[in-house]
């Protein structure tokens, strides 16, 4: 008998997540065990990752059983997260999943952890309705620590979604580009969360980061846009990014503003305070705070406005271009406040509907995998017995 139910498993990066949910939108459970031992060396290191998932794996699959009140029985499969990746860390995942999966004799379904990231606004919005009414193309922007990808997806009269990629940054991820400023200034890792909160009390016109125009073929461009709506198949202009810039002109600043000194003075007042793996709340923030001087303050400020500043600008030219009917973020940039509102005022004056996960939907989590599941639970797209971890796997 079918339960509609399906047990999520994620592990692709520096989380061991296990979820079930019903039909793709009921979660009752989504268990995620943070590896917090990153934050040691300012990154995610893979063999530590591979380590943490091994031990953490088993009573993180077993607890999001007990917490939604079922056992291997009840399932109608199980999903995981093939790629991408570490290949050690979804090795680990997947492994699993195969072994549970021939032993309680339910199918295995493998899931891009991309798509998971939509699946996490699709998810919460089947409750509240934004995209009842729109089934024209949505534009996604996946953007994180290790992905800030644009898409057109788009559901297919069977229900099922189709992703085609239209722009993605061609070297840092918008995240990354959060973390590797936020370490430049002495800040905690990972940095976005840090960047967002301190971001609050400094003036974000202070320093006038820049952007270049990124050149591409952009061969849609010229025909208008109602015949650009025919057109979408054949139409390949690219929203592509690039963040690395900003991260060589925060280092410049911080140079020719001599703040080295100022800067290895907070490292190590956070590191004395045990704030170096806090996250940036209570007492954390306040006692970070107290270290930072106005300078530095509007600096964060002025690098936040402008990294959301830009993604909220090519988000909205290429919903424009393409016509899409709507606008959903995910990812654990998704988080930020500064992108939140800035891309909900421009969504809003273009008469667009605009969703984000919950926080805890935004970062990695397996609830997500589940609900991705869920579609191709429906039309029998079952994984292999051979499934193997595709650390480059990509989406449309
Ligand atoms: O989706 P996620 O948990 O893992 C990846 O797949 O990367 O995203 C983590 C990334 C990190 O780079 C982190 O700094 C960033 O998301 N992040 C944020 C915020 N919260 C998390 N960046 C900016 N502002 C935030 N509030
Ligand atoms: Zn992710």
């Amino acid at each position: 008998m079918q339960s509609s139910l399906i047990l999520g498993i994620e592990s692709s990066c520096d989380e061991t997540s296990a979820a079930v949910v019903r039909a793709g939108t009921d979660v009752l459970s989504n268990v995620v065990a943070s590896q917090l031992i990153h934050a040691n060396y300012g990154g995610v290191v893979p063999e530590l990752a591979s380590r943490e998932h091994l031990r953490a794996i088993v009573p993180v699959v077993r607890e999001a059983l007990h917490r939604a009140n079922v056992t291997y029985k009840d399932l109608d499969a199980i999903a995981v997260t093939e790629g991408p990746g570490l290949a050690g860390a979804l090795l680990v995942g997947i492994t699993f999943a195969k072994a549970a999966a021939l032993g309680a004799g339910k199918p295995l379904i493998g899931i891009n952890h991309l798509e998971g990231h939509i699946h996490a606004v699709l998810m919460d919005s089947a409750h509240s309705g934004t995209w009842a009414l729109n089934p024209g193309p949505l534009l996604a922007l996946v953007v994180s620590g290790g992905h800030t990808h644009l898409y057109l997806a788009t559901r297919t009269p069977q229900n099922t979604w189709t992703y085609r990629n239209i722009g993605k940054t061609l070297d840092d991820a918008a995240g990354e580009a959060f973390d590797k400023a936020a370490k430049l200034l002495g800040l905690p890792y990972p940095g976005g969360p840090w960047m967002d909160a301190l971001a609050l009390h400094g003036d974000p016109k202070a320093v006038p980061f820049a952007f270049a125009q990124i050149k591409e073929k952009r061969s849609g461009k010229t025909a208008p846009k109602l015949l650009r709506e025919n057109l979408t198949h054949e139409d390949d202009t690219r929203f592509d990014l690039s963040f690395s810039g900003i991260k060589t002109a925060v280092r410049r600043y911080a140079e020719l503003h001599h703040m080295r000194d100022r800067i290895a003075a907070h490292d190590a007042a956070l590191r004395a305070q045990g704030i170096a793996t806090a996250k940036p709340t209570g007492d954390a923030l306040t006692a970070a705070l107290a270290h930072f001087d106005t300078e530095t303050l509007n600096l964060i400020a002025s690098f936040q406005a402008s990294v959301t500043g830009y993604l909220t600008r090519t988000v909205m030219q290429a919903a424009e271009h393409f016509g899409a009917q709507g606008i959903l973020v995910s990812g654990g940039v998704a988080a930020n406040r500064e992108l939140r509102q800035r891309l909900t005022v421009d969504a809003q004056e273009a008469g667009l509907p605009i969703a984000f996960p919950t926080i805890a939907l935004s970062t990695d989590n397996a609830a997500m995998i589940a609900a991705a599941a869920w579609p191709k639970f429906l039309a029998k797209d079952f994984a292999p017995d051979t499934l193997e971890p595709t650390p480059q796997l990509r989406l449309g």
